[in-house]
């Protein structure tokens, strides 16, 4: 199977899941990336089943709304049961790095208020640890000398992703070097940065769920 119908795979596996789980009439958080393309495709045809959905990302409001799903403001929704967003690694933890897409700060929010997270992954995003892929971190302009200079003390090799802007109007370091034996920790650590708005770590809330594709057919750990 090639990567894209693993991911397909996967997304269809969850709609099957907020299908099962989420209640008629329900709202349903929806994540940002290819995977979770794929997943507003395979939500696409249970439309009428669900109140509408909360975007994690501008382009992906815009292909919730492209299938004619109505997408809500966050502060006009008290409850979201299932949220459902990829991942660009994860470990058997089910905690996260997210942040490829630099949509980071808006996902963790909508995993904030999600009662269950659940994950969708190909196969090549499990890892043992985290670090390979680099850290994202979204920060404010003016800080993003000093807090790149305290990422580096923390023994990380921060690069700005060039010629890209945050839908909230922030840049994005992506952090290589790190071997993350700690995901929480360093979650939290880094968090503490002043001018950094959040990082790609997702372990203080980490996935409930974690659908997996597999050659073998889509895994379920969680
Ligand atoms: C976007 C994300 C994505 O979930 C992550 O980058 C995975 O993307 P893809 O499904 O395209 O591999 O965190 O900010």
């Amino acid at each position: 199977m090639t990567q894209d119908e693993l991911k397909q795979a996967v997304a269809q596996a969850a709609a099957d899941y907020v299908a099962a789980n989420a209640p008629a009439g329900s709202i349903i958080g929806v994540g940002t990336g290819s995977t979770a393309n794929f997943f507003i495709d395979a939500l696409a045809p249970l439309k009428d089943r669900y109140k509408g959905a909360v975007a994690s990302s501008e382009a992906t409001r815009k292909r919730l709304e492209g299938h004619g799903i109505p997408v809500l403001d966050l502060n006009d929704v008290d409850d979201i049961p299932v949220y459902v967003d990829g991942a660009d690694e994860v470990d058997a933890g089910l905690n996260m790095i997210k942040g490829g897409g630099g949509a980071l700060t808006r996902e963790k929010i909508v995993a904030a208020v999600a009662g269950t997270f659940v994950c969708i992954a190909d196969g090549s995003k499990l890892v043992d640890v985290m670090g390979r892929f680099p850290l994202p971190v979204e920060v404010i302009p003016m800080a993003r000398a000093h807090v790149a200079r305290e990422l580096a003390r923390l023994g990380g090799k921060p690069v700005l992703r060039t010629g890209f802007v945050t839908d909230n109007g922030n840049l994005i370091l992506d952090v290589g070097g790190l071997s993350i034996s700690d995901p929480k920790a360093l979650e939290t650590q880094i968090n503490q940065i002043v001018g950094v708005v959040t990082n790609g770590l997702f372990a203080v809330r980490p996935a409930d769920v974690l659908l997996l594709g597999t050659s073998e057919g889509v895994r379920r750990i969680g």
